[in-house]
């Protein structure tokens, strides 16, 4: 197996508070691997600088390619970075404002979160096509004239749409609106329009929070299917730990924003310092 990112001494305080302090890490390509640790630990704020809703302070990370391998934090760039418009000869654009994550998605991250964010009046098939804006056709013309480049670009996405409906179970409730779906399966429907950007890597942050037994059973599924199947890497923030121990191929623990443990599930759950953050005691 070959590591597709990897995490170099990644810091970020915010204020007084450092919510990573040099974390470095790797996850190799085609695993489930796990971030634990206590409540505060700076699980999300990892998931943030990997996916681009926040710039690391400091550090690396690494995203492998055919050719060098991409800095996420070098790509997001300083706040108002300039980069080159293809559409143009003016060379020099500003995004900042817009933030990163568009750039770090189409270098083929994806991620679920915390808390729940659909788009709620929308329907369900209508929140997987809205995540496929990267591959649709936008030229307003080509629309008003429904082009057959335009007309094969919306048929490929609601292929791909009805696609994940189908493997998450939810084929029969595209046209309810996402609110009208039970926790659960809002759960499944954010790991599928992730799944609808065609990402090499998937993150999620706590997709069995909330969910009952049997629906975390499927989760645990689906979740094994993603790497299994379609040959995604999972990153997976995750509080349940007998889901963690079964599904996770590597584990790494967070304490205070920091790296306390990493190795298989076997070996981080006889780790005495793992046991003192979870008890909240100290290592005797
Ligand atoms: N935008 C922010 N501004 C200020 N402080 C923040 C911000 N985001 C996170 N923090 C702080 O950074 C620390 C890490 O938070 P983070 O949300 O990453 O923890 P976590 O491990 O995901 O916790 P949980 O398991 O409760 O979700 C916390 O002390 C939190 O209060
Ligand atoms: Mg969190």
């Amino acid at each position: 197996m070959s590591t597709l990112l990897d995490l170099n001494s990644v810091s970020l305080q915010f204020g007084g508070i450092i919510a990573l302090n040099r974390v470095s890490l790797s996850v190799e390509e085609g695993s489930i691997t796990a971030i634990i640790g206590p409540n505060g630990a700076g699980k999300t704020t990892l998931f943030n600088c990997i996916t681009g809703f926040y710039r690391a302070q400091d550090g690396q990370i690494l995203l492998s390619t055919k050719h060098k391998p991409l800095d996420l934090v070098q790509l997001l760039g300083g706040k108002f970075r300039l980069f080159d418009a293809p559409w143009s000869n003016i060379k020099k654009v500003f995004y900042g404002f817009f933030g990163g994550t568009h750039l770090v998605a189409r270098a083929g991250i994806a991620r679920t979160f915390q808390n729940i964010r659909l788009f709620s009046e929308m329907t369900v098939v209508e929140n997987l096509l809205v995540a496929q804006h990267r591959h649709l056709n936008r030229n307003v013309l080509a629309g008003f004239l429904n082009l057959p480049g335009y007309r094969k670009a919306e048929a490929k996405a609601l292929e791909c749409a009805f696609f994940w409906l189908d493997i998450i179970g939810l084929s029969d409730l595209a046209n309810q609106p996402a609110a009208a779906l039970s926790y659960g399966n809002q759960r499944r429907l954010e790991i599928a329009r992730a799944m609808c950007t065609e990402p090499r890597l998937i993150c999620l942050d706590e997709p069995a929070a909330g969910l009952n037994p049997n629906e975390t059973d499927q989760l645990s599924l689906l979740v094994k299917r993603l790497r299994d199947e379609f040959k995604v890497t999972v990153l997976v923030i995750e509080h349940d730990m007998s889901l963690v121990m079964s599904i996770s191929d590597h584990i790494v623990v967070l304490n205070y924003g920091e790296v306390i443990a990493k190795g298989s599930p076997k070996e981080v759950q006889a780790n005495p310092k793992v046991l003192a953050a979870y008890l909240g005691s100290d290592e005797d």
